[in-house]
Order: C-alpha cells, then structure tokens, then sequence
C-alpha cells in the first residue's frame, strides 16, 4: 500500500494559549464540532469550540486521565477514582467502577472508546512505580475487564480502519505494541512490538489513527508527533514548540485536523523559557489524511 503524505496546509496553530500543566486525552465530538481535552493535574475538563475560538475549562476536583463522549449524553472518564459519568449541565461525577481501590497511589491515565463503543483506559502510579499500572475495558454493562498488567504508564491507545488491530503504548518501554482485537468480545492477543522509538525521539505518549491505517504518536520528551505506517516505517513528523507532546486526535468536520495537547509538567525552568507556549492545544490542519473518528461510549 502506498501511503500518501499529508500535507499542511499552514503551520501549526497555538488554538489554546492556556499553558497548562498536564494536557491531555483528546476527543473529539462530531455532534458539537468540539474537543474535549483535560489538565489532568490541573483537575480539570476542557471543551474547545473552534469556531468561537473559547475554551472553556471546568474543574472537577479530581484528576480526569481520558474521556469519551457518551451516547446517552454528556461525558464517560476515567479519574482517579475510577470510572466515573461527568453531566455536562450540572457538572457532577458519578461514580460508577473502580478496578483500583486497592491501588492508593494509582490513577487512571490515557484512555478511548473502541469502535464497538467499551472505554478502555489504563492506570499508573503517581510516583510511576515500574509495572504498577494495568489497562482496563469498560463495557457498556458498566463491567470491569483486566486486559494488561504490569505496565508502568498506559498510554496510547488506537484501533486500525478494519478494527481487527489494538494498538498501546506503555511509555517507558519506548515501544508500541499491536494485539489482534476481537471487537466482539473486547478481548486482545497475540501482542507484539511494531516500533521502537528511538532514544533521540523521546517516549510514546498519547496515539491515534487515520484511515490509511497509519499511527500518528505523541512523543514526550521529542517535542513531535511522529506517523509510523505499522510495518515500523517513519513517514513523517510535525515538529511543536512543545517539549513534551501528549495526545493528538484528529477533528473538524472533515476529521483532517490534527489536535494535539502538551505539558509543562518534567520541564526544567531552562526549557520552559525555550518552549514558553508549552501546555498549550495546537493544531496543524492537514490534506491528503483522514482520521479514524473518537468513538462514543455506548453505556
Ligand atoms: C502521563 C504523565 C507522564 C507521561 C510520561 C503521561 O501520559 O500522564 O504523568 O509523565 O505520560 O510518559
Ligand atoms: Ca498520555
């Protein structure tokens, strides 16, 4: 398969000039033509209107990982304190699994909707405590599956255009993994390595696909979102006046806008100065690419 290279269209936008401490778990919603992101240290949710250009930024009190945007209306994410429903009007959490509660020093990090609408998401010690985090399915029956243990950060999650594919990173192994993926039964297998990020690029954070079946990674400590085609091959990267890039997702109506969160958090004073827009939303409008679409949460 050739894959076509996508082209920008302009340069990269800074849409959200907020400076945050730890952007995160974008997603994209195709009903409101927004994107909902998180500080996941500032506790907070945010909902970025691109045609207004406002970013509203509403605290919730504990720390949100990853989100999905509910079919049954407002928000479904993961927090520290488990899985927990968010009511866009009252702004309230409800509480409804948690897999950790004898896991004190976890939270729950990155996370996405597979196409057949489970939250998945993953967990990490605060202090990143090597191997103590595990990746979790959420089902639509609001049951808990253990798909992965022994992770130190669950980062990374995407789906290939036939859902046939799972793709995960762990950050510190600088590797991403691929499971065979039964959409049926929400289970994975047959894992195996794809890529290996080079020291030089730093470590695989947050990922997403596109229709070509490519992968487009964030790279903390690269300061790029990287786009592998899934034999390994490096097909390009967009450079940000980020150190820290976290979490890309395609959005706008055509889903060829690649949204991608930062952080300031790791940052020495020294890099904060190179890099004073770190934490901020940006974006790179791009051609000849599609993205796969945020998927909904069907619980
Ligand atoms: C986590 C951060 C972590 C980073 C490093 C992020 O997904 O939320 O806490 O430092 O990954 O890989
Ligand atoms: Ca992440």
């Amino acid at each position: 398969m050739t894959i076509q290279l996508a082209k920008p269209t302009d340069k990269i936008e800074l849409v959200v000039d907020k400076q945050v401490k730890l952007g995160e778990g974008a997603c994209w919603d195709p009903d409101t033509q927004c994107l909902y992101w998180v500080d996941i240290l500032g506790k907070s949710i945010h909902i970025y209107n691109p045609e207004s250009g406002e970013d509203k930024a509403i605290g919730v009190g504990t720390m949100v990982g990853s989100l999905a945007v509910r079919e049954a209306g407002g928000l479904i994410t993961a927090t520290t304190n488990g899985f927990a429903t968010f009511d866009l009007d009252s702004h309230e959490l409800n509480h409804i699994a948690h897999p950790e509660t004898h896991l004190p020093g976890n939270r729950f990090n990155d996370g996405k909707c597979d196409p057949a609408g489970r939250f998945l998401a993953g967990t990490m010690a605060f202090e990143e405590t090597q191997g103590a985090g595990s990746l979790y399915s959420l089902g639509s029956d609001h049951q808990v599956t253990t798909l992965l243990e022994d992770v130190t950060i669950s980062n990374g999650l995407g789906w290939s255009p036939d859902h046939k594919t799972f793709y995960y990173n762990d950050s510190p192994t600088r590797q991403v993994l691929a499971f065979n993926y039964d959409l049926e039964t929400g289970q994975i297998s047959h894992g195996r390595v794809i890529i290996t990020i080079p020291e030089t690029m730093g470590y695989p954070d947050g990922m997403t696909t596109d229709e070509a079946g490519t992968l487009w990674i964030a790279l903390w400590s690269g300061g790029v979102v990287g786009r592998w085609s899934p034999d390994g091959t490096l097909l390009q990267t967009i450079a940000l006046p980020a150190y820290n890039v976290t979490c890309p997702i395609f959005g706008g109506p055509h889903l060829n806008h690649l949204y991608i969160t930062t952080a300031r958090k790791g940052m020495a004073e020294k890099q904060l100065e190179q890099y004073p827009k770190a934490g901020g939303l940006f974006r790179l409008k791009l051609d000849g690419v599609k993205g796969m679409p945020s998927f909904k949460f069907k619980g």
